[in-house]
């Protein structure tokens, strides 16, 4: 019997769509393009008979017994809006239709409160295409009842863990699930230029080749860096084009989509401190300058270079490590601040539990953050006593790395935050106390 529908036939939903057919549920597909429906059914092989086209919309619903799952795959914003006001009229109560996007979660709640004829439920999920075909990481929002329906679903689907413990979780009411997807992407823009500045010091610090470079991030990856970016980063660096390193053709000037952006307003907002994160996506601003920075060299000339020959990539390793944590614990510190300002009591361990497989996160050390976060004190990931002694092993790597970055003009700014994060969070009497006085 046909219990779920999914909307929407683009990269995500096409492979959503496959994933959900290969664990033996059947589903009806519906795409505002005619036609899409019936290729993805005849690329699907032998699953193409758990996926049952629909022609319209009414079609779609019918073909669904109630009480109904849709999932939609489509655009943020409007689009879902729009999608939400088109299925009105056809279905009831029961029903529940999952919005799969990136959403913003202030839209989330927005929606969840506006009295549709059926539940709407906002749900984070990372992974990109890979992710959504063999194993996603799914972070639910919506009332407890709703997840009542969804988890055989959604566990189905979802990446597995070492453990074998599905990385599908019911975070919180409403836009919880949204939320947690939108600090997930802020850890990943900080990761992502954590990593970039290590690349930077290796190529202009050092002078390494872009397939030197690679062969590093790929022994990190067999280490306590093991993740997907870390991994991701070895590849991209080891592709060659006409003889010449991919990445040495790419213009640097990295976009974003917006996530990373509402991350840091929203911590702004909540007063969350997450210096990393907003360090990086400022980066990726300070980037999209191309012409300014041009002119920039220009005028000040090429940066100085003292940065003494030597084996430098243990530091950079070690510094990596405690720019990560920093990071993380950043997250962290935000969800429970900042989801506590929505409402929600998030339960950190969970979450770290809920991005150990599948997301684009994942990270060795993220299942001793789930262990750790549940027993830390303040549920900080600074305060908690393995990561401390961790962080006391690998931070004065990463004070040399960032001084090299300063004496050599190399910029460092997501490693940089996180160390003066973490110096002003171990420092019982900072230096407030004149800043009152001024203000006074
Ligand atoms: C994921 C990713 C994904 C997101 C981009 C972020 O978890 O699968 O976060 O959802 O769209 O990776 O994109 P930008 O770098 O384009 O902002």
């Amino acid at each position: 019997m046909v219990r779920t529908g999914l909307i929407g036939l683009g990269t995500m939903g096409s492979a959503l769509a496959l994933n959900i057919a290969g664990k033996g549920f059947d589903l009806a597909v519906w795409n505002r393009e005619a036609g899409r429906a019936e290729e993805l059914q005849a690329e699907a092989g032998a699953l193409g008979a758990r996926l049952h086209p629909a022609a319209t919309l009414a079609d779609l619903v019918a073909l669904i017994a109630p009480p109904r799952v849709i999932l939609l795959m489509i655009p943020a914003g409007p689009p879902v809006d729009e999608m939400h006001a088109a299925l009105a009229p056809l279905l009831g109560p029961g029903d529940v239709v999952i919005d799969g996007g990136n959403a913003d979660f202030h839209d989330t709640i927005r929606r969840d409160r506006a009295g549709l004829p059926f539940q709407p439920v906002g749900m984070g999920v990372s992974g990109g295409r890979d992710g959504a075909l063999n194993g996603p990481s799914l972070m639910v929002g919506g009332p407890v009842e709703s997840w009542a329906l969804l988890k055989p679903l959604l566990t189905a689907i979802a990446a597995r863990a070492a453990d074998g413990t599905p990385c599908a979780a019911h975070l919180g009411s409403d836009g919880a699930g949204h939320f947690v997807k939108a600090v997930h992407n802020g850890i990943e823009y900080a990761d992502m230029q954590m990593i970039a500045e290590c690349y930077g010091l290796m190529r202009d610090g050092l002078g390494m080749q872009a397939a030197e470079i690679g062969a590093v991030f790929a022994d990190w990856n067999a280490g306590r860096l093991q993740s997907f970016l870390v991994e991701v980063t070895a590849t991209v660096a080891g592709v060659m084009q006409d003889g010449v390193p991919l990445i040495d053709r790419i213009v640097d000037s990295a976009g974003q989509k917006g996530t990373g952006r509402w991350t840091v307003i929203e911590a702004l907002h909540a007063g969350a401190p997450i210096p990393a994160i907003d360090a990086a996506v400022n980066a990726r601003n300070v980037s999209a300058r191309l012409d300014e920075r041009a002119a920039g060299a220009a005028l000040y000339g090429p940066a100085p270079r003292m940065l003494a020959p030597g084996d430098w990539t243990g530091d950079l390793e070690q510094a990596l490590i405690a720019g990560k944590i920093l990071a993380y614990a950043q997250g962290f510190a935000m969800l429970h601040e900042a989801g506590r300002e929505n409402g929600w009591e998030l339960d950190l361990a969970a979450i770290a539990r809920v991005w150990r497989a599948g997301c684009i996160i994942r990270w060795t050390l993220l299942d001793p953050m789930a262990q750790a976060l549940d027993q830390a004190p303040g549920r900080s990931l600074l305060l908690a006593p393995g990561f401390a002694a961790l962080l006391a092993e690998t931070v004065p790597a990463l004070r040399r790395v960032v001084a090299a970055g300063a004496l050599n003009g190399l910029a460092m700014p997501a490693l940089g935050a996180a160390l003066a994060w973490f110096d002003q969070m171990r420092t019982a009497r900072g230096t407030a106390n004149l800043i009152q006085a001024q203000r006074d």
